[in-house]
């Protein structure tokens, strides 16, 4: 089976979702949905975000957080670097991403990244950001953010990046 966009809701983390259920195989990663996602919610330290089943509302099939980053140009590409300031430029971080196990390899986690990026796009058209960053958990993770073309960054080798399409040219 695979998910379509139109059989999931992507929805910020609400006291109905189902917390307690969710299991992505990475005991981290299930601990920090249980028991500090809220807490980072209320605190404006990310934002959470929850894929729900659209006939079932309390439960969560995958999520992620947004939150903002910079990057600094060193540790970009020097075909890149070379455009760009030498001082921190704004990114959009996804901190953590995960997809229940139940439901592995049928798609949520693409739809999930489709989501994190749309978001943070939407948001660059407010707050200027030029690229997403990921924290990959392990060699596994790198290869799913590898597939939807994050590159390393120099510096950070266990950090990833995508440049966002730039969307911020001023209207004559
Ligand atoms: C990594 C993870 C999010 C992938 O979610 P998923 O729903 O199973 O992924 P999808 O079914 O959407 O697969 C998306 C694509 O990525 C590819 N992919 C997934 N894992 C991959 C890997 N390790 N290496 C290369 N490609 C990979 C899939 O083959 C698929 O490509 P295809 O459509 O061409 O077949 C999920 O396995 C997970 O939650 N893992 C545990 C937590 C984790 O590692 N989180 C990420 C970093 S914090």
């Amino acid at each position: 089976m695979t998910w379509a966009a139109g059989s999931l809701r992507i929805e910020p983390l609400g006291v109905s979702h189902d917390r307690q259920a969710f299991d992505c195989g990475v005991a981290s990663l299930n601990r920090y949905l249980r028991e500090q996602s809220s807490q980072d919610m209320r605190r404006a330290m990310v934002r959470v975000f929850v894929a729900v089943p659209v006939d079932q509302d309390a439960r969560i099939l995958g999520f992620f957080t947004l939150s903002a980053a910079t990057i600094t140009t060193v540790d970009l590409p020097p075909e890149l670097a070379r455009r760009l300031p030498r001082y921190p430029v704004p990114a959009a971080l996804i901190g953590r991403l995960a997809v229940d196990q139940s439901v592995a390899g049928q798609g949520v986690g693409s739809l999930l990244l489709a989501a994190a990026v749309g978001k943070a796009r939407l948001a660059a058209e407010t707050v200027a950001m030029m690229a997403m960053v990921v924290d990959p958990i392990d060699e596994a993770a790198r290869g799913f953010y590898a597939a939807f073309g994050f590159c390393s960054l120099l510096g950070l080798e266990q950090r990833m990046f995508l440049m966002l399409p730039c969307s911020g040219r001023p209207s004559s």
